[in-house]
């Protein structure tokens, strides 16, 4: 038994190693730096996954579009439906995302996607009467959006409005083209 002879080669405390205390440092350094690092990951990872709910683009978004008051009662108006778009990574600013006819009636709006329901040209106003016509392959539409003529699967696609404020909101959203059924796509 040499006890004498163990307690004579044992080692200093470890914190008065300054080399241990650098050690710590470094590792201290990069655990806060791992975490920095995992949140910015984790924040245009949640926000991808989170978009599509957030009504992004073709998932029945609310946009605002003119006053009430600048809509001549009974004739259709075309307004483009700008927003903000966001993406996993990115945010652009007042975009054009579509566009919609809109028609007043009294103090209510009727309105239809500008995108023809066959395969998606832009629908203009028929020059020859009241109704709407897609010049790509001769779809006629009468002025309350329902098909007339031409290979158009259905109606012209309404979307949903209301006033606040004095403007007119719209729903915009997006569907599929070529089916008899409006079916909303993201
Ligand atoms: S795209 Fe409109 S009629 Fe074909």
């Amino acid at each position: 038994m040499f006890p004498a002879a163990a307690s004579a080669v044992s080692c200093p405390p470890v914190a008065d190693d300054p080399r241990t205390d650098r050690r710590g440092l470094l590792r201290a350094f990069a655990a806060v730096g791992g975490a920095v690092g995992c949140g910015a990951l984790a924040v245009p990872t949640v926000r991808f996954l989170v978009a599509p709910t957030q009504g992004g683009a073709g998932a029945g978004r609310w946009i605002r579009t003119v006053p009430l008051d600048s809509l001549p009662e009974g004739e259709p108006r075309r307004v483009s439906l700008v927003a903000d778009h966001r993406d996993a990574w990115t945010l652009e600013k007042d975009v054009e995302l579509g566009a919609a006819w809109l028609v007043r009636r009294g103090d209510g709006v009727s309105a239809w996607s500008t995108v023809c329901p066959h395969l998606g040209c832009a629908v203009d106003r028929a020059s020859g009467g009241p109704g709407f016509y897609c010049p790509c392959h001769d779809s006629g539409f009468d002025p309350d959006g329902r098909r007339l003529n031409g290979p158009s699967p259905r109606d012209l696609d309404a979307l949903e409005t209301r006033v606040e404020d004095g403007y007119v909101m719209v729903e915009f959203q997006r569907f599929r083209q070529g089916t008899p059924e409006k079916e909303p796509v993201a």
